[in-house]
């Protein structure tokens, strides 16, 4: 994130710890991929990695592609997608079977999402704001529509002629939206058995 030299980046990271925000500690979810301390920072990257990546693969196909798809909207957009998940775990002990069917009690999550009741992809783009950072329109609408059509509110045809248009007209929203999965349903496949944006 740093080495994009962005104006505000510095106050985002300061951002992304302080008050009810953990995202340097807090889990990627609950119950699928990366439920562990530090698996969301770990998400992010990488679906920066599969993102830059896929940069890379994009424009040795559509080199015309280069100014829409620079390195450093790349890199914002893929690391803050999921900012909003950065205050809503609190680590709890909860009783699971292990593998021989005894109960045992572990440690894992609660969910409360009091904090910014938002939504997700939205939530993710208004902090980056709040925080100060210095942030595209292509970018915040790359971070808002990363979920696709499985954040789309129910029978909204507004929600989805934005969503469609954000598309057609940036291709950092797909990049964002295939790194996402690559890295959610692929890389990090096994780290739980289930898929979870
Ligand atoms: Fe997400
Ligand atoms: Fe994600």
């Amino acid at each position: 994130m740093k080495s994009t030299g962005r104006e505000g980046v510095d106050d985002l990271i300061e951002y992304l710890d302080e008050g009810r925000n953990h995202f340097f500690t807090a889990p990627a979810s609950v119950n699928h991929h990366l439920n562990n301390d530090g698996g969301l920072l770990q998400h992010s990257l990488n679906v920066c990695h599969a993102a830059l990546k896929l940069r890379e693969l994009t424009l040795t196909m559509r080199p015309d592609l280069e100014s829409q798809l620079t390195r450093d909207s790349v890199i914002i957009a893929s690391l803050l997608h999921d900012i909003c998940k950065a205050d809503i775990y609190r680590p709890t002990r909860r009783k699971r079977k292990d593998a021989t069917g005894l109960w045992v009690e572990v440690d894992s999550y609660d969910v409360d999402y009091s904090n910014f009741p938002m939504g997700h992809g939205e939530k993710s783009a208004i902090m980056a704001l709040w925080a100060g950072l210095d942030i595209t329109q292509e970018e915040l609408l790359a971070i808002r529509w990363h979920m696709t059509a499985w954040d789309l509110p129910m029978q909204s045809v507004e929600a989805g002629k934005s969503l469609n248009t954000a598309r057609d007209l940036h291709p950092l929203c797909s990049l964002v939206q295939l790194a996402d999965g690559i890295a959610a349903n692929l890389v990090e496949f096994g780290t739980d058995g289930k898929e979870n944006f």
